[in-house]
């Protein structure tokens, strides 16, 4: 692996008013060296626009005491123009490609997104990459990039692991993910781009996506209704609290696949993929019994609320998986990380910020 100095460089973070391209800001921000960071959403209304405000506002607010400077710009990257601006005016050494349209079951009701933001999106970063190696520059240091455990589909044994094939996605979204590292592949190998692919696992925690499970019960029971619980709650999940992912993120930006030369006289591709999930996977209804002790805790639900009064067992969704669990040993060995914060206090952090943004809020 190549270390990379990333000290005093520009650094492009696409979906920067996200949950996990926001996290990692947070962290970069945080870290003794000065970055140039260039912030890129869409903003898209996908879920509530507030909580993408909220995040950026925590930016603004935390880049005040920093060594680091960041700019934001509002655009889409499917805008190959946009993208050929910012390259045109930021030699990039690093580029994290951290927006995408999300979320399993969605695809399958606006499929249309997930072309426009995986697919284009990601391919104009590519060539943008590809391009800012002309006339002897320097050009972008390191790809590092979203995939995702949805990749292993229906096929895989588990734990997941990288070196094994992944090639039976049961949903578009999984798709476009997987699309992205072999995309990713073929310019690395094409173009000699060092890519990292990072497949994360059910990210959760504070100011996280409302489309997810763990938000839409907290929503449903705070409003005294039914939740439905897929798989008549059989799924196991390896839930990943959104700091580590971070962290894991981070410090993957710092080394990138080495450039080496094959036995073939060719350039073998510096391309990677590495997961980042907990590697402890926790069974829903356990997961739910944890989430509703926190919730009460924090007074979001009554001390004698009968969560299982509130709960619907119900069929699987099409493009689910039953179980997701990431084997982690290629991340601890090159980057010498697991994720391990405990999901008791990852759902306590959970549940501070949601009490704070959801209903302290509406007392004022
Ligand atoms: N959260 C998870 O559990 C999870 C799991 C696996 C993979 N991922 C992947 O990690 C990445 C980040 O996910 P997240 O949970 O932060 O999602 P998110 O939806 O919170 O963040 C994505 C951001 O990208 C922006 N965006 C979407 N399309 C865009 C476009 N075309 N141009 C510019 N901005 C655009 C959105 O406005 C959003 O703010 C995504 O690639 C996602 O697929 C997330």
């Amino acid at each position: 692996m190549d270390r990379i100095n990333l000290n005093d460089k520009y650094i492009l973070v696409t979906g920067a008013a996200g949950f996990i391209g926001s996290a990692l800001i947070m962290r970069m921000i945080k870290s003794d060296e000065c970055f140039h960071i260039i912030g890129v959403d869409s903003l898209n209304d996908y879920y509530d626009v507030r909580i993408k405000e909220f995040r950026l506002k925590k930016i603004e607010d935390a880049i005040k005491d920093s060594s680091s400077d960041w700019k934001f710009v509002k655009g889409n990257i499917a805008d190959a123009g946009l993208v050929k601006e910012l390259f045109s005016q930021y030699p990039f050494a690093c580029v994290v490609n951290l927006a995408a349209q999300a979320g399993v079951r969605y695809s399958i009701v606006n499929p249309d997104a997930y072309i426009e933001s995986n697919i284009i999106g990601f391919y104009n970063l590519l060539e943008a990459c590809r391009h800012s190696y002309d006339d002897g520059k320097t050009g972008v240091e390191h790809l590092v990039y979203a995939s995702s455990s949805s990749i292993y589909g229906s096929s895989a044994s588990i734990p997941y692991k990288v070196e094994e094939p992944a090639e039976h996605p049961v949903s578009l979204y999984a798709a476009t993910k997987k699309s992205n590292e072999l995309m990713a592949h073929a310019y690395s190998k094409l173009y000699t781009i060092p890519s990292t692919g990072l497949r994360f696992f059910t990210v959760y925690g504070p100011a996280g996506r409302p489309d997810m499970a763990y938000f839409g019960f907290t929503d449903k029971l705070k409003k005294n209704e039914n939740i439905k619980i897929f798989n008549y709650g059989k799924c196991r999940r390896d839930f990943t609290y959104v700091d580590d992912v971070a962290e894991g993120v981070f410090r993957v930006m710092h080394g990138a696949p080495e450039k080496r030369t094959g036995e073939d006289g060719l350039p073998v591709p510096p391309y990677s993929i590495y997961n980042i999930g907990n590697s402890s996977p926790v069974g829903l209804m356990d997961f739910i019994e944890m989430l509703g002790d926190e919730l009460k805790d924090q007074g979001i639900l009554a001390k004698d609320f009968d969560i299982k009064a509130h709960e619907e067992l119900v069929p699987m969704q099409p493009g689910d998986v039953p179980v997701t669990y990431a084997d982690t040993s290629a991340l601890e060995r090159d980057f010498g990380f697991r994720p391990d914060t405990p999901l008791k206090k990852g759902l306590h952090e959970f549940a501070v910020w949601y009490k704070e943004f959801y209903c302290d809020e509406k007392e004022d």
